[in-house]
């Protein structure tokens, strides 16, 4: 079955797996001090600068590690309320950290300083949480990005008001292909304290990157990995998947592919009277509302979520591998059922 369910639903790069197959020969240093782990921070620090780097396993876990980098238990997490760490990792950074998050209704997933503004009231009040971070997605789970402009005018916001900026860069790549400028232009040279740096979504099996670039959230990170469970033993692995994502731009080619096939997606869907395109395509996801009887049938040929069962807006995703032959027949049956 066809998938526009989401980009995790879509396999590994072959140059990924074998970038897994060339490390998988004789013995090497574990957790963390093997070659391939030095060579990926190496990488890193070319495109980025300097910073820390660790690996984990999962986006959750990324985010969990940097947040608590950022925060003690007193302190709160300010973002929005569609953020994945707030409405899809199960309370994993509050039962982790012991921090609050502060969570804000958007309209198109995206934060701005005046959204934030009113939460700063709390600030001093001993029986108010402390807001120290605020939390954003980049592409958001709305599938729209941020501009440069916006994204530094918040880190200028929070670093005013003495807080972190954390960037959960599960869609990064999507996000820096539409932007059209380097991984570093959208991020550290932006403000951005903390991030993590998607793999799973963008042709890896398994792995994603914290990635510090504030000295002062640097030293304890280690620790908090290891405490929560996120420090892999075989540790080449991951690092060796990264080394082929960024190695030829492999991270930009996927990226700008699926950001073009939501772009396609988006073009032929707009075409159909009766579907109405409900947020702005920036990335790989296109969100929509269409004709509630066409949904099930829709669903029981092509996998993907109604995103909001109150409005039935519906989210398509496209991956690196979704092609252009996939997207048309998708359009072509879903105006079939339409009438
Ligand atoms: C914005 C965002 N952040 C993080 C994640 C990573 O989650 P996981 O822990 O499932 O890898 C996802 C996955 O859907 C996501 O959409």
């Amino acid at each position: 079955m066809k998938s526009f369910a989401s980009d995790n639903y879509s396999g590994i790069h072959p140059d990924i797996l074998n970038a897994i197959i060339s490390a998988n020969a004789d013995h090497e240093i574990s957790y963390g001090d093997d070659i391939y782990t030095q060579q990926a921070h190496q990488l890193f620090e070319s495109i980025f600068g300097d910073l820390t780097l660790l690996f984990t396993f999962n986006g959750t876990g990324a985010n969990v590690i940097s947040l608590k980098c950022c925060t003690l238990p007193f302190q709160a997490v300010v973002c929005a309320e569609t953020a994945h760490i707030n409405a899809d990792e199960c309370g994993a950074p509050t039962q982790a950290i012991g921090c609050t998050l502060l969570t804000i209704p958007t309209s198109n997933g995206k934060l701005t300083p005046e959204l934030i503004q009113p939460l700063l009231k709390r600030i001093g009040n001993v029986h108010n949480t402390q807001p120290k971070v605020i939390s954003i997605s980049q592409s958001t789970e709305l599938g729209t990005v941020y501009t440069i402009d916006e994204l530094t005018g918040l880190c200028n916001f929070a670093h005013e008001n003495d807080m972190y900026v954390h960037l959960d860069g599960a869609r990064i790549s999507n996000a820096v292909a539409k932007l059209g400028v380097s991984l570093k232009e959208a991020t550290v040279d932006c403000g951005v304290d903390i991030m993590s740096f998607g793999g799973t979504k963008n042709g890896l099996l398994i792995g994603e990157a914290v990635l510090i670039f504030n000295d002062k959230l640097k030293a304890n990170a280690p620790y908090f990995q290891k405490q929560s469970a996120q420090l892999f033993s075989k540790n080449r692995f991951v690092a060796t998947q990264f080394i082929a994502l960024l190695n030829n731009d492999l991270w930009l080619r996927m990226a700008t592919h699926a950001n073009c096939m939501a772009q396609l997606l988006y073009n032929e869907v707009s075409k159909i009277s009766g579907v109405t395109i409900t947020q702005s395509v920036d990335a790989n996801a296109v969100f929509a509302i269409i004709p509630a009887h066409s949904i099930e049938p829709l669903q029981q040929r092509y996998r993907f979520y109604v995103w909001d069962e109150k409005t039935t807006e519906l989210r398509w995703m496209c991956s690196f591998d979704t092609t252009e032959e996939e997207v048309m027949d998708f359009v072509g049956y879903l105006k079939s059922l339409i009438y």
